[in-house]
């Protein structure tokens, strides 16, 4: 017999659906609970929500638990690449030879934008935030596939993500570029996807790039590691938007700035910042700790804490190792990993820390990564937005293969003025 649970409201029982996962997750189905008692649920910041059902991507935050469609991140991160991780999160299955060459192909074949959105680029500011050039370029990209408007249509989709995800990284290092009045570099079809990012943004006219091997890994496994992480708040955007029945640019474009606030994946542009503001105060760390415990300061420790983990993100190890790697191999020293390095020994021993479940999360060592290999800071969420394309792709899929799909439209508990009469100008008194 199914599963139900039971709730009492005013003296009266009513028997709810209990959804079953498949790693044994329960959630009590209300879907119909207002129609049946005109009661809603309330959960601010959603904590306590599934606002879908979905097969991409597993997480248990208390044993620090992460799969794509069924794999471990331990084992992508150690034999996949980002394309090809990219590819499984979209399509539901790793890819065979022929199937992966042919999704490469189609990459390649997109990379170019038009050039006519050379003069869109034009039209920013100097210094202007890399995150908002992406965002609107992405949504200008549309406007030259005109079959993006014709709404969802199954056999156009590998071609519009594979457009995208191979456009939205043209775009990312022409935005690069542009900040840095620098002329633009057009992709080299010889080149794998990082590798090519990589030769986009850092080739001279006079000069390409040195591609170092270790290099191009490092970030193809940043990218990987970022892939999907399932509803979070830049995909529960995109999910919204998709709802709507937008189509996929436009909802990209939507995630895009979801994903710049600094509680998200502009946190890893605040750790830096931090750790920077941490050094050049001459602090080991230990003042910042106890700002960070201060309600009053304002400040938190960026790159600790999440939602979901609480246990250590298994992002953040994989991250902290390839860390330790890349400046052993390119022989760095960087000051801000010794402090990252004490503020997180310290934390991971301090009862605020323990009692909360505070851990590091994918922010706190992917910063240092992208400064060894030459990433300016403000590139770091844009490089976070390259990584999540395919986990958008896959929701956004998710939602437009529903048959059933509603658009998305959460309640509220108004607790605003009742009904109040207009009163002329002239008899206002003010609030
Ligand atoms: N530093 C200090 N205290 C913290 C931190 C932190 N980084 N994170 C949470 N806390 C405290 C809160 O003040 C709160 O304390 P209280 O119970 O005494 O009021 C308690 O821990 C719970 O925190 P919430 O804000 O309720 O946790 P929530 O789940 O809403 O927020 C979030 C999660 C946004 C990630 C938060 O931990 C945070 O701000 N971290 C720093 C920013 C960051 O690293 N964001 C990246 C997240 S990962 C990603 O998006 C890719």
């Amino acid at each position: 017999m199914a599963k139900t649970a039971k709730l009492e409201i005013d003296g009266k029982i009513y028997e709810l659906p209990v959804v079953i996962g498949s790693e044994g997750e329960h959630a009590v189905d209300v879907s119909k609970l207002r129609a049946d008692t005109g009661y809603i649920t309330l959960d601010d910041g959603y904590g306590n929500t599934g606002s879908c059902v979905s097969n991409v991507t597993f997480i248990d935050g208390e044993k620090g638990i992460l799969r794509y469609r069924g794999y471990p991140i331990e084992e992508l991160a150690e034999k996949s690449t980002f394309i090809e991780t990219a590819f499984l999160i979209i399509y539901g299955h790793l890819p065979t030879s022929a199937e992966l060459r042919r999704f490469s192909d189609l990459l390649t074949q997109n990379e170019l934008l038009h050039e006519g959105m050379k003069f869109h680029f034009e039209g920013f500011p100097p210094n202007a935030h890399p995150m908002a050039i992406l965002s609107s370029m992405i949504n200008a990209a549309s406007c030259y596939h005109p079959r993006l408007m014709e709404g969802y249509n199954p056999s156009h989709f590998d071609l519009q993500a594979a457009r995208l995800i191979s456009k939205v990284r043209t775009i990312a290092a022409f935005a690069y570029r542009k900040s840095r009045g620098l002329p633009i570099n057009y992709p080299k079809p010889v080149y794998k996807y990082t590798a090519n990012l990589l030769h986009m943004m850092f080739s001279e006219p006079y000069q390409d790039y040195d591609l170092k091997p270790e290099v191009v890994r490092a970030l193809d496994l940043i990218f990987l590691l970022h892939a999907d992480h399932e509803q979070n708040c830049s995909t529960s955007t995109v999910r919204m938007i998709a709802s709507s029945r937008a189509n996929l640019f436009a909802c990209a474009a939507g995630g895009v700035c979801a994903l710049w606030g600094p509680l998200h994946g502009g946190a890893n542009q605040a750790v830096i910042e931090m750790l920077e503001e941490i050094h050049k105060e001459g602090d080991d760390g230990s003042k910042f700790i106890v700002a960070a415990k201060d309600k009053k300061s304002g400040r938190r420790l960026m790159g600790f804490g999440h939602r979901v983990y609480k246990n250590y993100d298994p992002r953040a190890k994989i991250i902290k190792e390839q860390c330790d790697k890349i400046l052993n191999s390119l022989h760095i020293t960087d000051p801000l990993l010794d402090i990252a390095k004490r503020l997180e020994d310290a934390a991971l021993h301090d009862p605020y820390f323990i009692e909360r479940k505070l851990y590091p999360n994918v922010d706190f060592y992917s910063g240092i990564i992208m400064r060894a290999i030459g990433i300016p800071v403000e590139m770091f969420t844009v490089i976070f937005a390259i990584g999540r394309m395919p986990g958008w792709i896959a929701n956004y899929k998710e939602i437009m293969d529903e048959k059933t799909s509603r658009i998305y439209r959460p309640r509220q508990i108004y607790t605003g003025a009742t009904e109040r009469k207009y009163l002329p100008i002239e008899q206002r008194t003010g609030a």
